[in-house]
């Protein structure tokens, strides 16, 4: 079974802000990742996603780009990242890196000029419109983090407005100006001739738009227009970004955030093969914990995915949302059972870090939030150990996790019962499954809490079960089946009692038997 990388590997998000700090400043850095790259590999998983290290006034903290062809000094230099993506390559990780291309930072350059004057040399680069006849701004769309407030804002000196999908400070980048496609291309090049294995493509569904840009229905407006848009023109220029991708060495991908609450439409997003390699689909991720819920997921997603030869990506955390033990509640052995579902399911997972460690947000006091999103908790600071000082210093950018004395990285190492361990085993029967790693899928047929799903490739299945109740189910049509692993570590390399415990979760192979018949076969 010949797939390409990224279909047989695992990623792994790092928060650079927040991962690990060479330097005792309380805030991470690209030498602290670099010195930290053998925790990944130990752990098992494949590649890395890197969020934005550019230069930036850090309103979004990162995500408004004002260059994006250099590395900010809080994070160190492009020789920092030379030497990061070497000592990746070295130990076989591959590195992927944010691109931000549907907005920059009001303090680019090519904002700044373009706001200097109507007749500046960028002025075409952003999205411009007088006011609306009566006054006001242009249409009816919302930015995001500014609770329901217009997606423009005035400019007294040329007396227009710019649109900016999000902060006031991100301007929107006018694609429909061949300039920024060609100035964005470049910047692929650029990293693409760095080294780098691909991209993960910050809410790329919001590059093209009508030129019009009509107001939305009423109802609608109050929703904030980056989740809403979803224009024919991205599709074109995602095709051509393909074409670039693939002129690489055809080992080069692209991941896009398509922000679009439909796995139906993300779905769109993958092309006929010839658009985003991967798409992030968020539905599942604000699914709760529920067996019926992630049913319906799980069949959607198959649903709009297979048929078009999509293959979908799985993450249950990332740098925006709560962390989901959080949002499950808060249980160890949910977080424990979450696991096995996001590394068993057909596709490529997307571990946000800390999950492995079963993080919970940090509780951020009011004076200490930072992020105009209110989404610092899910972005404190990575406890190496049990002692938070020696790894960042004094004054860490964001308070420590709660707990960190205990689930760290040396402690949980060192327990072979720890959620760490179910991880790295985890990661380690998915490699050597073919039916895991990248084998078909059925969703069998069980009713709440259980749910249950079959994996298979040619010669090799696994049966998971997922118990999202409270009290034990019975499964009594498995007999001799191996637990092959469980989320709570009991029972493995034994016989399945038939039972699936409370919040347990259970990758089964077949009875030893029949295995050697099909091996046989
Ligand atoms: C999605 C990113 O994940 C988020 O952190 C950021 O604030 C927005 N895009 C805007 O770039």
């Amino acid at each position: 079974m010949d797939q390409p990388w990224w279909k047989r590997s695992v990623f792994y998000q790092i928060y650079p802000r927040s991962f690990a700090d060479s330097t005792g400043s309380g805030t991470g850095d690209l030498r602290g990742i670099a010195a930290h790259l053998d925790h990944l590999a130990w752990l098992g998983v494949d590649a890395v996603w890197i969020s934005p290290f550019y230069p930036s006034p850090m309103r979004d903290f990162g995500y408004d780009v004002a260059d994006y062809c250099d590395v900010d000094p809080i994070f160190g230099s492009l020789d920092d990242f030379d030497a990061l993506i070497e000592a990746a390559h070295t130990r076989d990780l591959r590195v992927i890196v944010d691109w931000v291309p549907a907005h920059t930072s009001s303090d680019h350059p090519w904002f700044v000029d373009a706001r200097s004057s109507r007749d500046s040399r960028h002025r075409g680069w952003y999205v411009w419109r007088d006011p609306a006849p009566g006054g006001g701004p242009p249409n009816n769309w919302t930015a995001t983090f500014t609770q329901g407030a217009p997606a423009w804002t005035f400019d007294e000196t040329t007396g227009q407005y710019w649109l900016h999908s999000f902060l006031p400070e991100q301007p929107d980048l006018d694609w429909n100006e061949p300039e920024v496609v060609e100035a964005m291309h470049r910047i692929l090049d650029f990293w693409l001739a760095r080294g780098v294995d691909g991209f993960r493509a910050d809410v790329v569904h919001n590059i093209g738009k009508h030129p019009d840009l009509a107001d939305v229905a009423p109802n609608l407006a109050p929703i904030p227009h980056s989740a809403l848009n979803d224009d024919p023109r991205t599709h074109a220029h995602l095709r051509e970004i393909r074409r670039r991708l693939d002129a690489w060495n055809g080992d080069r991908m692209m991941v896009g955030e398509v922000f679009l609450l439909s796995t139906e439409r993300v779905a769109e997003y993958y092309g006929d093969g010839d658009e985003l390699h991967l798409c992030f689909n968020f539905p599942p991720l604000f699914a709760p914990w529920d067996a019926e819920a992630w049913k319906k997921c799980l069949e959607e997603t198959l649903a709009a995915m297979e048929p078009r030869g999509a293959w979908p990506s799985w993450a249950l955390s990332n740098h925006d949302f709560p962390r989901h033990r959080t949002r499950y509640g808060g249980s160890e052995a949910v977080a424990r059972a979450a696991a096995v579902l996001l590394l068993t399911l057909k596709g490529t997972p997307f571990l946000y870090m800390g999950e492995e460690l079963g993080l919970e947000d940090a509780t951020v006091p009011e004076a200490a939030r930072v992020d105009p999103g209110n989404r610092d908790g899910c972005r404190a600071p990575f406890p190496w150990t049990a002692d938070p000082r020696a790894d960042w210093g004094a004054t860490p950018w964001l308070p420590h996790p709660p707990d960190a004395a205990e689930q760290n990285v040396a402690r949980l190492r060192e327990d072979p019962g720890s959620i760490l361990h179910l991880y790295r085993r985890l990661l380690q029967r998915r490699r050597d499954s073919p039916a895991l790693r990248a084998g078909a899928i059925e969703v069998l047929a069980t009713a709440a809490p259980l749910l249950a799903y079959r994996r298979f490739a040619s010669g090799d299945e696994r049966r998971i079960l997922i118990n999202f109740g409270e009290t034990p189910v019975a499964c009594a049509d498995l007999p001799r089946w191996i637990v092959e692993l469980s989320s709570d570590g009991g029972g493995e390399g034994t016989t399945f009692t038939g039972v699936v415990d409370n919040r347990q979760a259970l990758v089964l192979r077949p009875p030893e038997d029949r295995a050697n018949e099909e091996r046989n076969a």
